[in-house]
């Protein structure tokens, strides 16, 4: 199988893709809050493009390279759920905004606000923005209301539309016991909450309240006040998040790697960190049978069970357990249905750090 694909590369079941993106927006069907996928997973317009005609209301993107590439693609409109620091990325944002782009942002300082009204006023355009609250994450994010109004009442003065606020509660969505999972996931909701109070009673209501990842997309996406929710692992699922929520959606990417060497206790094969990485834990064959044990650059070592079926020369699927960040590491994705490659979706927003 797949004697035409060189290795290590990458395997994207498109059937299954399809599956995830159809059971997400059954959920978000007639619900008052809508999905706005995360790009940080996909990374191709060519899924992205799907999510959105499947229902969703926009884009999510953690830089502006990610959006850049939606931009080129004519998607959008796009949340960056990410601060915009810096003259350089700042006259970036401007320059897609005078393409005509749709394009909101997140803010959390007066610094950054100042800086972003220096921008519009060089470039005579008109930025979004919503307000980043930290809620338990301790990421980036204001923490306290008062802050949060008046951080509101700044881009308003300054020149930028003020729009709402976003809260991504990571702490929460892979934590492994659902209860727990859902406890913190709910703290996190209500500290959310909190901030939009505070807006609405000082006259400030949010137009949007964006929140959530795939491990509490149906507690976020039914949580009173939120309108939007920003999942985006949900589409391919990786082994990580099959652990943590098994059976809500299913594996649609895979690493197809060869098999070097077979010894008594361990095989290795050709994927190493240049093409796969494992600090979400050790990947998984698709079977299940043998599991990466160690990566070095340009090998894998593998042990568990299978060890006895594998070959040299043999060509294996292994389950990254963090997809987001080896899919990174690749420039194609081979598309596949039923165990045929159909297509060849180049990884756009790959190593778009910026
Ligand atoms: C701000 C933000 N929103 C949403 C997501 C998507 O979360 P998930 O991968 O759980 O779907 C992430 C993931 O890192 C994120 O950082």
């Amino acid at each position: 199988m797949y004697d035409d694909l060189d290795t290590p590369c990458l395997l994207l079941d498109l059937d299954v893709v399809e599956s995830n993106i159809a059971r997400m927006a059954a959920f978000f069907e007639g619900k008052p809050a809508k999905l706005r996928p995360h790009f940080k997973t996909p990374k191709t317009p060519e899924v992205a493009r799907r999510q959105l005609a499947a229902g969703a209301i926009g884009i999510t993107v953690a830089k502006l390279g990610e959006a850049e590439v939606l931009v080129d693609a004519g998607l959008g409109p796009i949340l960056m759920a990410n601060q915009v620091v810096g003259p350089l990325k700042i006259d970036r944002l401007m320059a897609m905004l005078a393409r005509g782009a749709d394009v909101t942002i997140a803010v959390e300082s007066e610094f950054n606000i100042r800086e972003l009204a220096d921008g519009a006023r060089r470039s005579g355009q008109h930025p979004a923005a919503i307000i980043e609250v930290d809620s338990g994450m301790h990421r980036c994010g204001t923490t306290d209301p008062k802050d949060t109004v008046a951080l509101a009442r700044m881009l308003e003065e300054n020149g930028i539309r003020y729009r709402g606020i976003m809260g991504y509660e990571g702490h929460a969505v892979l934590l492994p016991e659902e209860a727990e999972r859902r406890e913190k996931g709910s703290s996190a909701l209500a500290i959310v909450n909190q901030h939009a109070e505070a807006l609405a009673e000082a006259g400030l209501p949010p137009e949007i309240v964006s929140v959530g990842g795939t491990g509490t997309f149906d507690l976020s996406g039914s949580w009173p006040g939120v309108t939007e929710v920003q999942a985006g692992s949900y589409v391919f699922m990786d082994g990580r998040y099959q652990e943590v929520m098994p059976g809500k959606f299913d594996c649609a990417l895979t690493l197809l790697t060869t098999v070097l060497s077979v010894k008594e206790r361990y095989a290795v094969c050709d994927a190493g960190m240049k093409s796969l990485t494992n600090e979400f834990g050790p990947p998984m064959s698709r079977d299940g049978t043998v599991k990466v044990a160690r990566l070095s650059e340009e090998h894998a070592h593998l042990t568990g069970e299978g060890l006895a079926s594998l070959r040299p020369g043999q060509k294996i699927e292994v389950i990254p357990s963090h997809g987001d960040t080896t899919l990174n590491l690749h420039d194609w994705y081979n598309v596949t249905r039923g165990g045929v490659v159909v297509d060849r979706w180049p990884i756009l927003g790959a190593r778009k750090f910026k």
